[in-house]
């Protein structure tokens, strides 16, 4: 049995002090919550707060991205020991802002995962097609090749997979519970390839444009295990209600 597992991921978004209002608020709202896995991705700076902040509730840390160092002169970066050092129990890798924006190519992102997993932090890694790649029926294609070469000599713990359609990310057009269903189960099925049996107990989230409105029927989904919410995380309120999405008869 999957656990359900439900991850804020702020981006660029929160100070410290926004922080603080966030996690005082959400504790309260979800401190009855047993059955999901919750985690909140600040960025960096908000990090050494939240942890504080969050002891002792069952709410789990994430950074939003890693170095694969582990230290050294790389001005600017974060290694996993230093992610663990502030609390963090998970790091998102591979996510489409940075392929996209800061050029992290697949062997980047399979080094990152590979640094991470040595360190024992657990990953949250994203993959996930443009809509041209959709649009040229190469969805199935790029799936397959971000898995391959993202999990390249990879051992399978404490890994969870996030399929995030890029179309869908921040524009509203939430992918439909049959898309999602779709993505997801031939992700597990290439999983299945690279893993055996493994493979029936690997989370596999959605994340693109996920709102209190729509979760519930993408929770419904067989092969969908949870989310990954970008926007719709950053008021209490709305992520509260995506944590406690109503679960579907038989799931
Ligand atoms: P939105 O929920 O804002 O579409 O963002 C999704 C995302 O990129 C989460 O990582």
């Amino acid at each position: 049995m999957r656990r359900p597992f439900i991850a804020a991921n702020w981006k660029m978004n929160k100070t410290i002090p926004e922080t603080k209002g966030f996690v005082n608020e959400f504790i309260l709202a979800v401190k009855d919550v047993a059955s999901t896995d919750i985690v909140i991705a600040p960025p960096f700076t908000s990090l050494s707060t939240a942890s504080e902040l969050i002891r002792g509730t069952g709410i789990k840390l994430a950074a939003q991205d890693v170095f694969y160092e582990e230290k050294g002169a790389f001005t600017g970066e974060i290694s996993p020991v230093m992610l663990l050092d502030s609390g963090c129990s998970y790091v998102i890798i591979g996510h489409s802002e940075r392929r996209q924006y800061f050029g992290e190519s697949d062997e980047i992102i399979n080094k990152k995962i590979k640094a991470s997993r040595k360190n024992a932090l657990g990953v949250i890694f994203c993959i996930g097609e443009s809509l041209e790649q959709r649009e040229a029926g190469k969805t199935f294609d790029v799936l397959k090749q971000e898995i391959e070469n993202g999990l390249r000599d990879v051992v399978m713990e404490n890994i969870v997979i996030a399929y995030e359609p890029i179309w869908a990310i921040g524009t509203g057009r939430t992918a439909s519970p049959e898309q999602a269903q779709e993505a997801h189960a031939y992700i597990r099925s290439r999983l299945r390839v690279l893993y055996g049996n493994k493979s029936e107990e690997i989370c596999i989230i959605y994340g693109g444009s996920a709102t209190p409105e729509n979760i519930d029927s993408l929770m419904a989904c067989p092969d969908v295990d949870g989310a990954l919410v970008g926007g719709a995380s950053l008021k209490p309120e709305s992520f509260t209600r995506i944590v406690r999405f109503r679960k579907a008869e038989g799931k």
